[in-house]
C-alpha cells in the first residue's frame, strides 16, 4: 500500500526508494488556518521511523519581528500571515482576498488520498490530492477546486503543489532553457535566495524553458548524490518558482498558467489542475533521469512497448513545393534506404504553397493533388511504408476559406488588432464547435487514407488571447484551449487506436508528460545540425526517454547551419533516439545512400535498446567535446561514442561504461572499434566500468567528426 496512514491526520507515500511524508497540522494554528505540511521527503524510512519523523513540528515564530514559518506546506495559500510565494491564490466576491482553509476530512483510494479544505465563508472547496505506485519513486500530485458558495471566485494562481526540500548546507538547481532551434539547453547554477521562476506565456509548453526542475545540494554528479525533482504534467502556460528564503528554506510551487490571466469558477463549478510530479533519487542526475524515463514508459506512454518506425519526413527536401511525382521519387529512395513510415509534411492541403495562406483547409490541394492523396499513399504502401501526414489543427491563416467562414473562431479581442506570427492565427480549442470541427475532419483524413501517422504542429504563441462569448470567463481559454487539444487527441486516439501522433511545435515547443500521454513521440528540434543536436538531446535526456526523442538526419551542409558533418556521424547522433531521415535523398550520391542503408539496419538491430532500455550519459559535454551514451536493456550494451573536434597532444582517455553487472563477463558483438574492442573479444563487467575501453574516436590527432557504435552482450559469470 503506497499511502499508508502513519499517525492521527499524519500520512507517508511510500515508494521503492523514497518516503514522503505529509499531514495535517493539529497545533495552535489549526481551525480556519490549517495548514497541510510536509514533514520529510528523502530516502525511505524504515515502517517505524515514520511516526517518529512527523514527531515534532518545528516551531513556528508567533512574537517578534520574524515571518512564521510558511515553506513548508502542500498548498500555502494567499491568506493570514505568509508571504511566501502562494501556490493558491483566489478572490472572492466584492474582492475579498485571503483565504482561510479549514480542515474538513480525508478520503483515501488505492494509492491515493485526498485532503479535503474548505473556505466556509465563501463555499471554496479545496482538494489537496497525493498518489503513488508501487513501481515508481514519482509521486503525482494535484489540486481540485469547487465552488460550492454562491458567487464566482477567480484565481491569480492555482497550482497543482508546493514541494519542499530538506534542509541541506547549499542548493543548486538544473534546468533546461532554450529558444527555436536551441530547445533544452541544460542549466546548472547555485539557488540563489530569492524567486526563480521558470514560465511559459505562449499558450503552449514553449521553447524557453520545460516544465521541470532538479535541485540538489551542490554535490550530485552525473553518477552519484541525491537529485530532487519537481516536473509538472502540462501543454499549455505554465510557472514554476523555486523559492529560497533567506532563512535557507526552499520549496518549489508550480501549476498551469502565468502572470495576468485568472482563472474562473463559476458557482457549482469544479476545476482540477495539472499534475505536478515530485522524484526523490539518490545515484545522482542519471539514476534521476532513468526514475524519470521509467515512469514516463510505465506510467505516461499510450503504447510505450512498441518499436518506433524508421521514418522518413519530406520538409527538409522539399518544405512547400509538394508534389505525387516529387514525393514517391523521395518515397522510394527512401524505402531504399530501409525506412517504414514516410511522413508527407506541410504543403499537401487547400492553396497552401507557402505560409500565408490555406492552413484551416484541410482537403487535399486541388491543384496538386486533382484526385486526392490515394494514389501517392498506395504507391508509399507498394513501397513496404506506411504513411503518415502533418497536420496543424490549432491553426489558420487569414488567407483561408476556413478563416472567412469563421474570423470569429481565433483568438481576440474586440477593438483590438490580432497580430499573426508566421502568418497565423490561433484557432480557440476552448470552443466546443472548435474541437468538433477539428476532430471531425481529422478522423475523417486518418480514416479516408488510412493513415498510421500524424504529426501534430503548432507553430505559433498565442497573442491578443480573448474569448468574446465567454465574458468573465475569457480567461479560461489558457487552460479550455489545451484541455480542447488534449480531448481532440484522446478522442482521435480512442476512434483510431493505430494511429500513432507525434507532437511537434515549431520544433520542440510542446514536450512535456501531458503531451506525452496522448502522443507517441516529439519533434525534438528543427535544428538538425548533428553537433546543435547532441547539446539539445543532452538536455532533452534529463527528463524525457530515447523512445520518445525524433531525431532526423538531413543533408551536409546542414540547411540551417550550413555545418559540414559526415554521414555517420550525422547518424550516430540520430540514432541515440527514433531514427528518422529529413534529407534531401534526391542528391544523395550512390555512395552515400548505400552508407545511409547500412546503418539504417545497424540501427534496426539496436532499435530495442536504444527505445527501451536504460539510459546512461557517460562522459563528456556533447556536441562540444567527446562524449559517449550507453544504452542498457537485458543481457544486451550499446554504446554511442562521438568526438566532434580533435585537441591536438591530448593523451588518450579510457571510456567507463556503466549500469553492467561487476561480476559478468561481457562479449562485444559490433564493433566500430575494431583495433581496441574488437567483435568476439570479451570483457568482465568490472573491467569494463572501473577501468574502461580505449575507443580510437576518442584518440587524439585524427580528424574531426569521429564516431563509433559498439554493443555488447552479457554472456554469463566467468
Ligand atoms: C515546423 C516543424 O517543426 C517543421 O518540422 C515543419 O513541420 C514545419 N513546421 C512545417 O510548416
Amino acid at each position: 500500500m503506497p499511502i499508508t496512514p502513519v499517525a492521527e491526520r499524519t500520512w507517508a507515500a511510500v515508494t521503492p526508494a523514497s518516503t514522503y511524508l505529509f499531514g495535517v497540522e493539529t497545533g495552535a494554528d489549526a481551525g480556519t488556518d490549517v495548514r497541510v505540511v510536509q514533514w520529510y521527503w528523502g530516502p525511505r524510512l524504515p515502517e517505524a521511523a515514520l511516526a517518529e519523523a512527523a514527531r515534532f513540528p518545528i516551531p513556528r515564530q508567533e512574537t517578534g519581528f520574524l515571518d512564521p514559518r510558511d515553506v513548508d506546506e502542500l498548498l500555502p495559500v494567499d491568506g493570514g500571515r505568509r508571504w511566501g510565494v502562494p501556490s493558491l491564490q483566489a478572490v472572492y466576491e466584492g474582492g475579498v482576498r485571503s483565504v482561510e482553509l479549514s480542515y474538513v476530512e480525508a478520503v483515501t483510494g488505492p494509492g491515493e488520498i485526498e485532503l479535503v479544505l474548505r473556505d466556509e465563508a465563501y463555499g471554496l472547496r479545496v482538494g489537496l490530492h497525493v498518489r503513488c505506485a508501487e513501481d515508481t519513486d514519482v509521486v503525482e500530485r494535484w489540486v481540485t477546486v469547487a465552488n460550492e458558495g454562491a458567487a464566482p471566485v477567480r484565481f491569480g494562481r492555482l497550482d497543482s503543489g508546493s514541494w519542499v526540500l530538506p534542509e541541506r548546507p547549499a542548493h543548486r538547481c538544473t534546468g533546461v532553457f532554450g529558444a527555436w532551434g536551441r530547445e533544452t539547453q541544460l542549466q546548472r547554477t547555485g539557488l540563489p535566495v530569492g524567486e526563480t521562476t521558470f514560465t511559459s506565456r505562449t499558450g503552449t509548453t514553449g521553447h524557453r524553458a520545460n516544465p521541470w526542475i532538479m535541485i540538489d545540494a551542490g554535490d550530485a554528479t552525473e553518477e552519484s548524490g541525491e537529485v530532487w525533482t519537481v516536473a509538472l504534467a502540462w501543454s499549455g502556460s505554465w510557472r514554476l518558482t523555486a523559492q529560497h528564503r533567506s532563512e535557507g528554506d526552499v520549496a518549489v510551487t508550480c501549476g498551469s498558467g502565468h502572470d495576468g490571466p485568472h482563472a474562473h469558477l463559476a458557482p457549482g463549478e469544479r476545476l482540477r489542475t495539472p499534475s505536478a510530479l515530485g522524484l526523490y533519487a539518490d545515484g545522482g542526475y542519471g539514476a534521476a533521469s532513468r526514475a524519470w524515463h521509467a515512469y514516463t514508459r510505465g506510467h505516461v506512454l499510450p503504447a510505450p512497448d512498441e518499436e518506433r518506425p524508421v521514418l522518413y519526413n519530406s520538409w527538409e527536401a522539399t518544405g512547400f513545393d509538394v508534389s505525387e511525382a516529387g514525393q514517391l521519387e523521395l518515397a522510394a529512395r527512401a524505402a531504399g534506404l530501409g525506412a517504414e513510415l514516410f511522413v508527407v509534411d506541410d504543403g499537401w492541403f487547400g492553396t497552401r504553397d507557402r505560409d500565408s495562406r490555406g492552413l484551416g483547409d484541410w482537403w487535399p490541394s486541388p491543384g496538386r493533388f486533382p484526385d486526392g492523396l490515394t494514389r501517392l499513399f498506395d504507391g508509399v504502401r507498394a513501397l513496404g511504408m506506411v504513411p503518415g501526414l502533418w497536420v496543424e489543427p490549432e491553426m489558420v491563416n487569414p488567407d483561408s476559406d476556413l478563416y472567412r467562414a469563421r474570423p470569429d473562431w481565433v483568438l481576440h479581442h474586440p477593438g483590438r488588432r490580432r497580430d499573426t506570427m508566421r502568418n497565423q492565427l490561433v484557432l480557440n480549442f476552448a470552443r466546443t464547435d472548435v474541437r468538433e470541427w477539428a476532430i471531425g475532419w481529422l478522423d475523417g483524413l486518418v480514416g479516408e487514407y488510412h493513415l498510421a501517422y500524424l504529426k501534430w504542429d503548432m507553430n505559433r504563441s498565442f497573442s491578443q488571447a480573448g474569448w468574446p462569448e465567454a465574458g468573465e470567463r475569457a480567461d479560461m481559454l489558457w487552460i479550455e484551449h489545451t484541455d480542447g487539444v488534449h480531448a481532440v487527441m484522446d478522442e482521435l486516439r480512442r476512434r483510431r487506436p493505430g494511429l500513432r501522433i507525434e507532437s511537434c511545435s515549431g520544433g520542440g515547443g510542446r514536450v512535456d508528460l501531458a503531451v506525452l500521454r496522448r502522443t507517441d513521440l516529439v519533434w525534438t528540434s528543427d535544428n538538425t545540425d548533428a553537433r546543435d543536436r547532441q547539446t539539445i538531446q543532452h538536455g532533452f535526456s534529463y527528463l524525457y526517454p530515447a523512445g520518445t526523442m525524433s531525431a532526423w538526419v538531413t543533408d551536409s551542409p546542414n540547411p540551417h547551419t550550413r555545418r559540414r558533418v559526415p554521414l555517420r556521424y550525422r547518424f550516430h547522433v540520430a540514432m541515440a533516439g527514433i531514427l528518422g531521415i529529413g534529407g534531401n535523398l534526391t542528391a544523395w550520391s550512390a555512395e552515400e545512400l548505400a552508407e545511409a542503408a547500412g546503418l539504417v539496419a545497424a540501427y534496426k538491430a539496436i532499435r530495442p535498446v536504444v527505445q527501451h532500455g536504460r539510459l546512461y550519459r557517460l562522459a563528456g559535454t556533447p556536441g562540444l567535446t567527446a562524449s559517449a551514451v550507453q544504452y542498457v536493456l537485458d543481457d544486451r550494451v550499446v554504446v554511442l561514442a562521438y568526438n566532434p573536434f580533435t585537441l591536438d597532444g591530448r593523451p588518450p582517455r579510457r571510456l567507463r561504461l556503466a549500469g553492467l553487472d561487476p561480476e559478468a563477463v561481457y562479449e562485444v558483438v559490433t564493433s566500430e572499434a575494431a583495433t581496441t574492442a574488437p567483435v568476439g573479444s570479451r570483457w568482465h563487467g568490472r573491467t569494463l566500468t572501473a577501468h574502461g575501453l580505449i575507443l580510437p574516436s576518442w584518440l587524439p590527432n585524427g580528424p574531426d567528426y569521429r564516431s563509433e557504435l559498439l554493443e555488447l552482450r552479457r554472456v554469463g559469470t566467468p
